[in-house]
């Protein structure tokens, strides 16, 4: 296949879902085309992509599913018969049936899955006190998405279209699990800590945040508890105060300690075209 480009697709909030998907799209050694961080925000527009481009899609599991903010902006996406890679990434507790969604997303989207993959990302919930998978992805594991990334290019070389290319069955349950059920609870600013900069307000994926004479204000309703905002207060300042969450940041650190490995899919060629 005549692929030129390889294009990204994220929604990744503390960062570790772009880590991972940009060393796979490094590994196919094509050139680096769109980057559409939809993290904040959805594309402008109807981004439609080709049969010439490879779409590298990635997203954070989120109680063992795609956050919903995430699958609502990724429909501005479309394909027509583009190979995609679709990418989850998960705290080392479990992916469940975030990938097979994905990858049922993409194919409504007119993405044809191709390969996909699950990488593990330090959770959104580790904290000093309570680490869980701390620093992942690390240099094992872009090593790992790197050679994932040169198979994929290695395949799709070895055929002239995605018709061709049939993936074997992706672990996960059709129906997939219930959605994790919001509870109207943010998280909040330590007002001695906080210098009012704005990076909390600019990264919040829901533009729950807004700034005050008195400093930053989250608005319960839109906190999606990702953590973007505490990962990226220069001074510490946001914290979470929600007792669920700090509960389980002491239930995953103690049960999750066992380190996962990556795992990646790849489509076989079938014979006839
Ligand atoms: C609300 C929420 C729910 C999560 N649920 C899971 C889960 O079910 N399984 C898991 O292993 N990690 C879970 N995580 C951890 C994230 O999947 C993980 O930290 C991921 O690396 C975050 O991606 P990002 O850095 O791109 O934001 C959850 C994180 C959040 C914020």
């Amino acid at each position: 296949m005549n692929i030129k480009n390889v294009h990204y697709v994220f929604f990744s909030p503390t960062g570790t879902t772009q880590a991972a998907i940009r060393a796979v799209g490094n590994g196919t050694g094509r050139t680096a085309g769109q980057m559409l961080d939809i993290t904040v925000g959805a594309p402008e527009g109807a981004i439609p992509f080709t049969k010439e481009d490879l779409v590298i899609v990635g997203m954070p599991v989120y109680s063992g599913r795609l956050p919903g903010l995430a699958v609502e902006r990724f429909r501005a996406i479309g394909g027509k018969n583009t190979p995609v890679v679709p990418i989850v990434v998960y705290g080392n507790r479990a992916y469940d049936d975030a990938l097979v969604e994905l990858s049922d997303l993409c194919a409504a989207q007119g993405l044809h899955t191709v390969a996909a993959g699950a990488f593990i990302g330090e959770h959104s919930f580790s904290t000093v006190e309570f680490p869980i998978a701390v620093d992942r992805p690390d240099g094992e594991d872009l090593q790992y998405a790197e050679q994932f990334g040169s198979r994929i290019t290695q395949l799709l070389d070895t055929c002239e279209s995605v018709a061709q290319l049939a993936l074997p069955e992706l672990p996960g349950n059709r129906p997939y699990k219930s959605a994790m059920q919001p509870v109207p609870v943010a998280t909040c600013t330590d007002p001695q800590a906080c210098t009012q900069c704005g990076k909390c307000v600019a990264c919040c994926p829901t533009q729950g945040i807004r700034m005050t004479d008195a400093g930053p204000v989250t608005e319960a309703d839109n906190c999606i508890w990702c953590m973007a905002c505490v990962r990226n207060c220069p001074t510490n300042a946001r914290r979470v105060s929600l007792a669920k969450i700090n509960d389980s940041a002491l239930r995953l650190h103690n049960a999750c300690k066992a380190r996962q490995e990556p795992e990646c899919f790849l489509a076989s060629v079938s014979a006839t075209t």
